[in-house]
This record gives C-alpha cells, structure tokens and sequence, in this order.
C-alpha cells in the first residue's frame, strides 16, 4: 500500500539517491506507481511515473535529483486508475507547493467537486492532490502551514498521512490521522516515513508520531503541534536498539524462501523472549479477568487467531473468539463492554481493517491487547500490554514466519494459561528445521502436479482447520490459482461434486484426528480424486492417502504448526513453477492500510 519518505538536509545534495533508497525499503508494500519531488534553489523538480522503483527510478533520473528537501512516495491505486497523472506526488494551483499522501480520503468525491468549484487547477483524480489543495487553500489566505494543516485535517476525511512542502519556506511538514508516520533524527537532516523499518538504517533516534499531530521539521529540529487545539507538544526521542535485518535475500532465490527457513531460528528466538518476558504473565492476566475475548486478525493473521482459539479452548479451556477484523464491529460490536477483551493480531500492526475494529473497541474497554511483528506500529502503541512477534523483518508478501510465529505464541499462551510447563515449546524450533528439510523435495514434487491445476481444495479438521485456510490463502495469493480452505467435515456439503479423475485435495490432519480424516480422504478417493495428505506418518493414512507429505513425529498442538511448513512450499514452488515472483504478488500489498 502507498508509502511515503521524506528529507529535509542542511545542505543540497543529491537526496535523490537517498530518496529511492527510502522508497525501496517501503517498496514490500505493494504499489503501481513512483514519484519523487525536491526542491532545489526555490523551484520544484517533479518526476512520476508508473511502474517499479528500479524502472522509473533509472528512465527519470531520480538520483541526479538535487535538493535540500525532498519526498519519494510509492502508489497503490484506490483513488484514480494507475497513471503518470495519479502518480505522486502533486502539486498546488502554483506549483509551489508539493507533497504526497499514503491513506484513503473518503470524502474525495465531494471535495474534488468543491475544489474545482472554488477555482482550483486539479490534474488528476488522485486522492493525494486534494491532501495538497486542502493545504493550499488555507496557506494561501495567509494563514501559516501548521495553521493550514490544522484546518485542512478537519476537511480531509478519512485515514492518511502525508508529507507537504512548499519553496517559500525551508521545512517539511507531515500530518499522521490513522495511517503510518514516523520522524528519525538524522545528523543535520531528518527523515520521515511511513514506516520505521525504512528509516533504521539511516538513524536509530526516532519520534514516532500520534494520530491528530503535525510534525514541523527543520534540519536540525522537530516540532510536534496538537491538531486539536494547535499547541506546540513534546517530542520524544526514542533511542532504537535493535538493528534491523535488512532485505538481502542471503543466496535464497526469493524472500520467500529465506523467510520459510528462517522460521527454526525465529520460532526459537520467540519461545526465548516469552521464557523471559513479564508481560506474559500481564497479557494473560487481562485475558482471564475478561468474561468475553476476541482474537481479531486478516488474512493469515486471523487464520493464525483460528488456531489460537483452538488452543485457548482446548488446553486452557478459555472460550476466544476468532473473528475476521472487518466482520468484528459489525458482528460483535454491540456486545463489548468494559469486561471484554480484545487481542488484535497483525504482522504489521498498521491493517487499517484491524486499526478499525481497535479505534471501536478502544471507546468500550481498556482490555486491549496487540500481538504484532512491527515494533513501533500503531497497533503496538496502542495496546495496553503487546506481545511482539519477534519473527525480524518479513519482506515477502505472502505472511510464512509471522504466522507460524503467531501460532506458536498462541500455543505458548494457552499452554500458561492453563498453569503447564512450556519446557517442550524449546523443541519446536528443531522440529520445524526438521519439517523444512524432510519435505522440502515432496512438496517440490507435488507442487509440479499441483501447478497444472487452476482450482483445488485444502481440508483440515479441528486444529489444522485455520492451517488449511492458511495452505489455500498462499497458493492463492501467488500461485493466482482458485484454492479453498475449509473444514473437511463440509467438503461433503457441496464442494465435493468438484471432483474428478486426478482432482487434488490437500488434507491436513494432526494425529489426533487422523480416524476421521480418513473418512474424509475416502470420500474424494473413491470418486477418483487425488488426496494429498501432510501428517505424520501412520498406517491408515499411507493406505488411504494418494500421497504423504510426512511430518517429523510431535504431538496434537504442534503438528498443526509443522504442517504449516510443506503447505508454504506447496504454494511457494508452485507460484515459481508458474513463473510467478511470489514475493510481490499482482495487486497486493504487504500491509493494507485501506479499508
Ligand atoms: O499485517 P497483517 O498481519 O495485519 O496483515 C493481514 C493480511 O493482509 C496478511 O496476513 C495477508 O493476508 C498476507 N499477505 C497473506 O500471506
């Protein structure tokens, strides 16, 4: 989803190259279009184009771009169709004034409307021009930028942030309401992104900006003002440690492939911190003086909060509710109160459906706990205890070591609840080396059979159910192939009449349920379909089974999350069978900050 990276330097300088750098390290959000503006000498230098960074990047020479301010922003199309025109980032009436936004302006209809009636020159039916007019509007009656932020923001509709400057004055300027924003404090610049990760290989001394804020940069200071009652407030420097791990793919052909064996490392990294970390206990305390919890997750988090319920139901006997972030305000929305909590569960703790559904529930209960991967997200500052998922930086598209990661914390959580010993949760890192060794050359081989398929069914029964789900999101999301993911107990409820000679069914069972999932693998053998089974090793599954992808031996709770590991291989050579890059899938994004 759109990303947008800001610079402001004591002196010009070439801050194009630094700018590609930034928009690069923002380019796993998924985008269409690159765009980059500085100003050099009083005059704004704007180039846009659509297509990739590398493209657009090298055709328009955005590293001769010279300047001592400057913005690079990254679009993913919602507002006007992917053009050289959408593209930003845009200009005023003028042309002395330039910015770019990353968000939704929902009101962008009505006010394109408004602006043309008033006289204004818009290029294009990009939502972010109208974030530059709102300003401009005001700037231009002589208010002062803060003043014009200020009443723009009441204006702009919706959930964005966005960076704006114009060549009267030498500072840059940035608004966050809902959407990702952060400052780092460079040695006589600033830099101000979307995200933080893009900025930690430049400085590690960050402000992170709070919804309804403007940041007013110089090169040498931030000033941080109150939208509300347009107060100057402090700024608070945060010292960051951690260094990230930055996106080299260290000899694998894809992320992809990297982030999958990574997981034995990062799985043992999270067991580590849960062993040693005293909000563990704080973040179960909350649960359990609750009368009512929701696992709220998309995608493959939410997948993740379907498997975590199965645990906290099954070993701690503590009913959760999973429910899908989008579905949560409408569906249970007037159930929460002060006794509810509320876990969100996200990779990047910016999803604008999960933000969503934590804004709601924010108004009804201070129960609100954040599970999430992106240190300093919006998520995890605004929960009342978080838990990180400790998986380091995921650069692929499709989610592979956050979501085993969220499983396993989930296992780790269930099983304290409950009062039992995690001692064998330190086994899961070796047994997960084991399963992406052991199955790596099946998961090769049926995934050669599998890719001439365009549709196909992945079943799973109790708590492989959200891994099956889990298996079907990534062969769809970079194999472009149809693949559903449901209980095996409603296969035979319709979805059956799909099958035919050779028809591929993916099973995927824990030990304990093996006796009915046989039942179920018959009922699509027998009609002539192909049963490709992940579990472990057993007689009735190697007689009833088309093939076994076998998973190293465990036991009913951690078999599910081995099982994960071929389900991603299946779909990872699968997708390169194709020809397809399955790090940046068409159409998506890695974080989704729109609703
Ligand atoms: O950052 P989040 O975990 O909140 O993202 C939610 C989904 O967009 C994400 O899990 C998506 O489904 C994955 N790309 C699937 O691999």
């Amino acid at each position: 989803m759109c990303g947008i990276f800001g610079i402001i330097t004591l002196k010009p300088r070439a801050i194009g190259r630094d700018l590609v750098a930034g928009g690069k390290r923002l380019s796993y959000r998924g985008y269409d279009s690159v765009g980059c503006a500085v100003i050099s000498n009083g005059n704004i230098d704007l180039r846009k184009d659509v297509g990739k960074i590398d493209e657009v990047s090298k055709t328009l020479n955005f590293s001769e771009m010279h300047g001592d301010m400057g913005v690079m922003q990254l679009r993913w199309a919602t507002f006007g169709a992917p053009s050289k025109r959408n593209a930003q980032p845009h200009l005023d009436c003028n042309g002395d004034m330039v910015g770019a936004h990353n968000g939704n302006i929902v009101n962008t209809p009505q006010l394109m409307e408004q602006f043309i009636r008033e006289g204004h020159t818009i290029r294009s039916t990009n939502d972010g021009e109208l974030c530059i007019h709102a300003v401009e509007k005001y700037y231009d009656k002589g208010h002062g930028m803060v003043e014009s932020i200020r009443k723009a923001y009441d204006d702009l509709k919706g959930d964005y942030a966005f960076i704006i400057f114009s060549n009267r004055e030498k500072r840059l300027y940035a608004v966050k309401k809902g959407s990702g924003l952060v400052i780092g404090i460079g040695k006589d610049e600033m830099y101000c992104s979307s995200d933080l990760p893009s900025i930690l290989p430049l400085t590690k001394k960050i402000v992170f900006i709070k919804d309804g804020e403007i940041a007013s940069l110089s090169y040498k200071e931030v000033k941080l003002f109150r939208i509300s009652d347009g107060r100057e407030i402090e700024a608070k420097i945060v010292k960051y440690r951690e260094s990230p791990e930055y996106a080299k793919k260290g000899g694998y052909e894809h992320f992809m492939l990297k982030e999958i064996h990574e997981q034995p490392v990062v799985a043992e990294d999270l067991v580590e911190l849960l062993d040693d970390s005293k909000y563990v206990d704080k973040f179960l305390d909350v649960m359990r003086g609750s009368d009512k919890v929701f696992l709220v997750g998309c995608g493959s988090s939410y997948h993740a909060c379907l498997v975590g319920s199965y645990y906290f139901g099954n070993i701690a006997k503590k009913t959760v509710i999973p429910v899908v972030a989008p579905q949560f305000i409408s569906q249970y929305g007037h159930t929460v109160d002060d006794k509810t909590c509320v876990v969100l569960v996200s990779q990047s703790g910016e999803t604008k459906d999960v933000l969503n559904a934590l804004n709601y529930a924010k108004g009804k209960t201070d129960k609100i706990l954040g599970v999430m991967n992106v240190i300093g997200s919006t998520l995890m500052n605004s929960s009342k205890v978080y838990l990180p998922l400790a998986a380091g930086y995921e650069v692929s598209v499709p989610a592979t070591k956050t979501f085993l990661n969220q499983c396993i914390m989930f296992l780790y959580l269930a099983k304290k609840m409950r009062g039992e010993s995690c001692e064998d949760m330190r086994k899961v890192s070796n047994l997960i080396k084991k399963t992406v060794n052991s199955t790596d050359g099946a998961c090769r081989k049926i995934a050669a059979y599998l890719k001439k398929w365009d549709e196909l069914y992945s079943l799973g029964y109790g708590s492989t159910h959200g891994i099956a789900k889990e298996a079907a999101l990534k062969i769809k999301e970079i194999t472009y192939s149809h693949c559903e993911g449901m209980y095996s107990s409603e296969f035979k409820h319709g979805p059956l009449s799909a099958v035919r000679r050779g028809y591929p069914v993916l099973f995927i069972s824990s030990p304990k349920d093996v006796d009915v999932m046989v039942s179920h693998i018959n009922e699509v053998t027998c009609r002539g379909g192909r049963a490709i089974v992940i579990a472990e090793q057993s007689e009735s599954i190697l007689k009833n089974a088309s093939e076994l992808i076998q998973l190293p031996h465990s036991n009913d709770y951690i078999a599910p999350i081995l099982a994960t590991i071929p389900a991603q291989l299946i779909a990872y050579y699968m997708s390169t069978g194709r020809g397809i890059n399955p790090d940046f899938p068409r159409n998506l994004s890695k974080t989704i900050t729109v609703d």
